[in-house]
């Protein structure tokens, strides 16, 4: 029998006009209202993935760049998935939701309010994408950003007071005798007085205790600190790395180590590598797929460009495709990362746009591992693999639309449930118990 893997769905371009000039838009559905989420996520849930989770920027970048985020609706708009949460979970019983928030944007006392208010009502499905971007520092103040480590050391102790103000209500607070009329007994509430570095409140919490486990805490970080940050605090760590035997388990022993390191163990974090795949019905299709984005024509490329220039907050669409980038083109605040999947390993100083953007262009098989397009038994030997590995699950990465849930699931789902790869049945308990399910 293989291993079971848990699966999560990851809008990856936030609760938006994603899909903005699809051809299933004609759908007609408008997003943003909760019913398009809604089906999505009840397929998710008969799926038996354990968790949608919503990607989110508070911000549309930039003063200067805002035209290239929201031209093409790329970068923005976004409403705020916290307020979709609800929603999910009215339509579903067991599937976790995963917002992404952002420290910056909610004090400690109102987040640990507002999240415990979500995790009763879900019956504790709620789970949390702690995110540490910067970009969105001017709407929430006037002090100057703070640097990448500095910004991941705040979320800490955002954490830490959020944990604290949770456990505030000690054991026997919370009595609930009809038969005296005691509801709570408020000398074991704790003061908690937290006099940190970023944040300084006073307790305890306006909130009855959790009593299905705290929210899940989910991190995307693959940076030295953003891995030391999921090691001490994640339930869930969201992976991108090479899917080679070698870099799987090496991110899987960084992480288990940074974990170790904080007191905690390894198993205490569910590893999910995010993967995009595109799922046909046969080989042939695969191949015909591949070849014909070999040599892109040049709209493909500026397409491309257009999605490069609301990652990179830098316009690349007026660039000569024949020509390297331009020395000092990228502003300091540009996300390294986004940068490194333009340019790959190849010399910037040397290599014409063209060739980065072909190279984002071109498709690759499952089957020889290089790329993600495949049938979903090829699909599905991957996830296998994975697991042979001692990995946990599973990221797909995509819209939220019912037309991209059902092209990349129907196939697939019958054949992972065969090979015991995916859950049948959910505990019933939340998204913490399904997560230590297995
Ligand atoms: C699967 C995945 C999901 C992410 N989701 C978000 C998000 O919703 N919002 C955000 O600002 N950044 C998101 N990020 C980016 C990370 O938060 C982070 O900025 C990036 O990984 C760089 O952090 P690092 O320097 O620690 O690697 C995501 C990254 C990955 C791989």
């Amino acid at each position: 029998m293989s291993r079971p893997q848990h699966f999560g769905w990851f809008l990856a371009r936030g609760f938006g006009p994603h899909g903005w000039g699809h051809p299933y838009l004609d759908w007609d559905y408008d997003w943003t209202r909760p019913e398009l989420y809604q089906q999505s996520a009840r397929e998710l849930e008969q799926a038996g993935f354990d968790f949608v989770l919503i990607e989110d920027a508070p911000s549309l970048g930039s003063p200067e760049t805002i035209d290239l985020r929201v031209r093409h609706a790329f970068g923005g708009p976004k409403h705020d998935p916290l307020l979709l949460a609800p929603y999910l979970f009215q339509a579903t019983r067991h599937l976790g939701v995963i917002p992404t928030v952002n420290p910056a944007a909610y004090l400690p006392y109102t987040a640990a309010r507002q999240f415990s208010t979500l995790q009763h009502l879900s019956a504790g499905r709620l789970g949390l994408n702690v995110v540490t971007d910067t970009g969105s520092a001017r709407h929430f103040g006037d002090a100057p950003p703070l640097g990448h480590d500095a910004a991941y050391d705040r979320a800490e102790e955002w954490l830490a007071g959020v944990r604290d103000l949770w456990r505030s209500w000690g054991e026997g607070a919370l009595v609930r005798d009809a038969a005296s009329g005691v509801y709570a007994d408020g000398s074991r509430l704790e003061a908690v007085r937290h006099r940190g570095e970023h944040f300084a409140f006073d307790g305890p919490l306006n909130a009855i205790p959790l009593d299905r486990g705290q929210p899940v805490i989910a991190s995307p970080g693959g940076s030295g600190r953003g891995l030391a940050f999921a090691g001490a605090n994640s339930d869930i760590q969201l992976a991108l790395a090479p899917l080679t035997e070698k870099s799987v388990r090496e991110y899987r022993a960084r992480i288990h180590a940074a974990a170790v390191e904080r007191g905690r163990a390894p198993g205490d974090i569910r590893i999910m590598f995010a993967i995009q795949p595109v799922i046909v019905s046969s080989a042939e299709e695969a191949d015909r797929l591949v070849a014909a984005s070999a040599h892109p024509a040049d709209d493909v490329l500026r397409q491309i460009a257009q999605k490069q220039s609301s990652d990179l907050e830098t316009d690349l669409t007026t660039l000569d495709l024949d020509a390297p980038l331009p020395a000092a083109l990228f502003a300091e605040h540009v996300s390294q990362g986004s940068l490194r999947r333009l340019t790959g390993d190849r010399d910037v100083a040397t290599t014409p746009l063209r060739a980065h953007l072909t190279a984002l262009a071109r498709l690759g098989r499952i089957a020889d591992r290089s790329g993600f397009v495949g049938t979903a038994e090829e699909f599905a030997d991957l996830v296998e693999e994975l697991g042979e590995w001692g990995n946990d699950g599973v990221l797909l990465w995509g819209d939220l639309h019912p037309v991209t849930v059902h092209r990349t699931l129907d196939e697939l789902v019958p054949i992972l449930r065969r090979r015991g790869i995916l859950r049948r049945e959910y505990t019933g308990q939340g998204l913490h118990a399904d997560l230590r399910a297995f």
